[in-house]
């Protein structure tokens, strides 16, 4: 409900200076006919919703009641219906002077159509709040439309990760991936291994700085999400349309988890929880069938927060030189004759697939689960380059593309020397407009594996949530257009400045840190 008082707000800010000469959408949709005249906000709201729209029908009746006492006495016609000729997230909106009619294929495409109508809510020079007449078909070009989130290197509040999201439906998006897991903090409660959080969600130091320079502060520092606040949190991003992909690191980036339990590695020495960047030999041991037992377990408790059909297994930069090392995993590569150890991380993903398949979930993760034979049914998460996602595509698997070349957030988004350290690249907001999830080597065949896009957001040099936020925007925006108007052309760019500038100060009315770069300031 915050998000729509929060929305209104914009919108009466944003709206007086807009005017309505132009709607300035971001995304943009489809088709846009903009006739003259406005619809002037009445007092009452007559709202028509079928059952299952009614908590859409909740929302706007409750955005409609704001600031009534200033509007006019009648009321303001709303007709929600679905359609099932239209795409599931796709709808018309459609404005007359009299009435409000939103068409879609699903409550999904009620709630997209919404979030357009409240970016052209508007005052008039009579100072009425009004909404353009206008006729409005809009649909994704992408199924996929993601945004990621690392809280394991920096830590962020539940109230924070509400806020994130709700920046991820008013652009459209409907993917949170949420890396919940990593060497430097465990962050979700897991009942059958407390430690994990008792002891893995805290180190005892950070790096600090550059990388080169090898500094760290000495101060405890974590932080975990109880099962409580992450169904909490599943909820509020199921309202919004937004389905929550965890990631539970496996069998690399694993060190916090080995610090509560190094038994599951392959030396079974002890671990602090990692306080540096970068990657670590400690994994999780392939030979012990303990080991397996043990991420079952984490998996269902994941599985019964998470309804998401995909759980993500990380699977990324994972060392082979424990493996190599030890009796056990040898022993398992002779027993499954297996030629080497990536053979072995084929054996490991594939074996995680099969529990995620008998749970009726899906397996994603990261392009190295390529690396010695992709598992029968995986999706493929591109991240180094698009090479993982266009393999994937053309071997009849779904891929999600992700290049860190423009997709890793964490990378500058501008030159001036006064920028915030960074790890390093330069992804301005520029080529993430220009960049197209679709490689032109595919064939149509195989480009509708390409399922969509992910801005990722990695937190080493992030410390705050003004500096996730900083650069985030307008970074967001640029993916989100892709994602759902489609790839754009360098034709496009002007017009997505003068939209974009707008856009900007909605988000700032809403709270959010926007990079000032793109802006024409
Ligand atoms: C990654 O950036 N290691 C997926
Ligand atoms: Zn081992």
């Amino acid at each position: 409900m915050r998000t729509f008082y929060s929305l209104l707000l914009w919108a009466l800010t944003v709206g007086i200076a807009v005017g309505q000469s132009d709607l300035f959408l971001v995304p943009q949709p489809k088709s846009i006919q903009k006739k003259s005249g406005v619809l002037v906000l009445k007092r009452d709201l007559a709202l028509s919703c079928p059952a299952e729209l009614r908590k859409d029908g909740r929302l706007l009746e409750e955005l409609f009641a704001l600031e009534k006492e200033q509007r006019g006495a009648g009321k303001t016609r709303v007709l929600f219906s679905l359609r099932s000729e239209l795409l599931e997230e796709g709808y018309r909106l459609v404005v007359t002077e009299k009435n409000i009619s939103i068409e879609a294929g699903s409550p999904a495409g009620i709630f997209y159509g919404l979030q357009t109508l409240l970016q052209t809510l508007h005052r008039n020079e009579k100072n009425q709040w009004c909404f353009p007449v206008v006729s409005i078909v809009d649909e994704p070009a992408f199924t996929y439309r993601g945004m990621h989130l690392d809280v394991s290197r920096h830590f962020f509040s539940v109230g924070f990760i509400k806020k994130y999201i709700d920046a991820l439906a008013l652009h459209k998006m409907n993917r949170f991936h949420w890396h919940l897991t990593d060497d430097q903090g465990w962050r979700i409660e897991i009942k059958a291994y407390p430690e994990l959080t008792s002891i893995g969600a805290y180190r005892g130091g950070s790096q600090i700085g550059p990388y080169n320079d090898h500094r760290f502060d000495t101060l405890r520092y974590g932080g975990f999400y109880s099962q409580k606040e992450i169904a909490e949190v599943v909820a509020y991003a199921a309202d919004r349309y937004v389905t929550i992909v965890p990631e539970i690191e496996m069998p690399g980036h694993a060190l916090a988890a080995l610090a509560a339990y190094p038994q599951w590695s392959c030396t079974g020495n002890s671990f602090s929880v990692g306080q540096g960047w970068g990657v670590f030999e400690d994994v999780f041991c392939a030979g012990n069938d303990s080991t397996f037992l043990f991420l079952e377990t984490v998996l269902s408790e994941v599985m019964a927060l998470f309804p998401s059909e995909y759980i993500h297994i990380g699977g990324d930069e994972c060392p082979k030189k424990r493996w190599h090392d030890c009796l056990r995993c040898q022993n398992r590569m002779k027993t499954e004759g297996l030629a080497d150890e990536h053979a072995l991380q084929s054996y490991f993903i594939q074996r995680i697939e099969t529990f995620l398949l008998q749970n009726g979930r899906k397996l994603i993760g990261w392009d190295e689960i390529l690396e010695g034979g992709l598992a029968p049914q995986a999706t493929v998460m591109s991240w180094r380059g698009e090479a993982g996602g266009i393999a994937a595509a053309q071997s009849g698997h779904f891929a999600i593309m992700t290049p860190g070349s423009p997709l890793y957030f964490d990378h500058y988004q501008s030159k001036n020397p006064t920028e915030p350290h960074a790890i390093g690249g330069f992804n301005p907001v520029e080529k993430i407009y220009l960049y197209s999830p679709v490689p032109a080597v595919l064939s149509p065949q195989e480009s509708v594996f390409i399922q969509g896009a992910q801005g990722n957001v990695w937190t080493e040099y992030m410390t705050t949530e003004q500096h996730v936020e900083y650069m985030v925007h307008p970074r967001m925006a640029a993916l989100s257009e892709v994602l759902w108007t489609g790839p754009r052309k360098e034709s496009d760019l002007p017009d997505f400045k003068r939209r974009v500038d707008v856009h900007a100060q909605r988000l700032e009315q809403k709270g959010y840190v926007v990079a000032p770069h793109f802006l024409p300031k």
